[in-house]
């Protein structure tokens, strides 16, 4: 097997600004607010364990009155030097975008933007999986939640990457971040508790040797982890899942996240990888 070509390098954004002001995911409750300073500690420490796993990690500004910005997973889509800003499905996180853009821009990316009709909300609905002895890297898509599978036609079209959409069918595990998670080139975790019959063949099809979730496990956000080489860092680890994981040779690292749960989140949604390469066309972008 081979280590998966991405996940070294991220964006993050400090919850300098971070609550739970609205409800837009069946976690959110405005009366359960997160503590400010276990937030910042918890994504501090987040943050560290990714660096010992071995990650990079930029940060983009906080900015007041976006308290859903620490969600960088949802940014965009990035392909190479090319990031294709998310359309939010809510009006409370549309104002993220220009931030989003902006730092992209500064940043030396090309933005290139969906049709203003259909709605996607980035990497936390948008998972590359690269089969061994395939044709390149497929871009799986969750849709209904959170995403239009209008959207995905779009999406394929601007990265030039084949898109596997699959239909996300349970309310709490509302993006595909919180359903899918790639491992390496014939591993992923998946939870059949999100998706819809179709769906979970589509991923059986491409994933030769899924570590496939119980609904306990999923619910507590073990998809949403992130993959850095052989290191996995997860919100929560239920003990069945780490036995797998380290038998097939992973390290695992728990960076608890509870103040973030609040709002619906977990370890890999609050970071998005920059070094995600779909396409010839986005690795034509890079700068050389
Ligand atoms: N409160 C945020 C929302 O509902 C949480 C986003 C979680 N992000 C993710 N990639 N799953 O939009």
């Amino acid at each position: 097997m081979t280590a998966l070509s991405w996940g070294r390098r991220y964006l993050m954004c400090r919850p300098e600004h971070f609550e739970v002001l609205y409800e837009i995911n069946p976690w959110m409750h405005a009366e359960v607010r997160p503590d400010p300073d276990r937030a910042l500690a918890q994504h501090e420490r987040l943050m560290a364990t990714l660096r010992d796993a071995g990650a990079q990690i930029e940060l983009e500004d906080p900015a007041e009155g976006l308290p859903d910005l620490v969600f960088t997973a949802n940014a965009g889509v990035v392909n190479g030097g090319q990031f294709v800003p998310a359309h939010f499905r809510h009006p409370e996180r549309q104002g993220e975008t220009p931030h989003d853009i902006a730092w992209f821009q500064s940043h030396g990316w090309r933005v290139d933007r969906l049709p203003g009709d259909v709605v996607h909300e980035g990497a936390g609905d948008a998972l590359p999986f690269d089969p061994e002895g395939g044709e390149g890297p497929v871009l799986v898509s969750g849709y209904r939640m959170r995403s239009d599978a209008a959207s995905h036609t779009h999406l394929s079209r601007l990265t030039g990457a084949p898109v596997r959409s699959v239909e996300l069918v349970d309310e709490r595990l509302y993006h595909l971040d919180l359903t899918f998670c790639p491992l390496d080139n014939r591993r992923a975790m998946v939870a059949p508790l999100g998706l819809d019959p179709y769906g979970r063949k589509v991923l059986k099809a491409l994933v030769p040797e899924p570590l496939v979730l119980e609904d306990e496990e999923a619910l507590s956000f073990a998809a949403n982890s992130v993959v850095v080489g052989t290191n996995i860092v997860m919100p929560a680890c239920p003990p069945r899942v780490g036995r797998q994981l380290e038998a097939w040779g992973f390290s695992v690292a728990v960076a608890p996240v509870d103040e973030f749960q609040k709002a619906g989140g977990g370890c890999r949604c609050l970071t998005l990888a920059l070094d995600v390469v779909l396409s010839d066309l986005g690795r034509e972008l890079l700068p050389a």
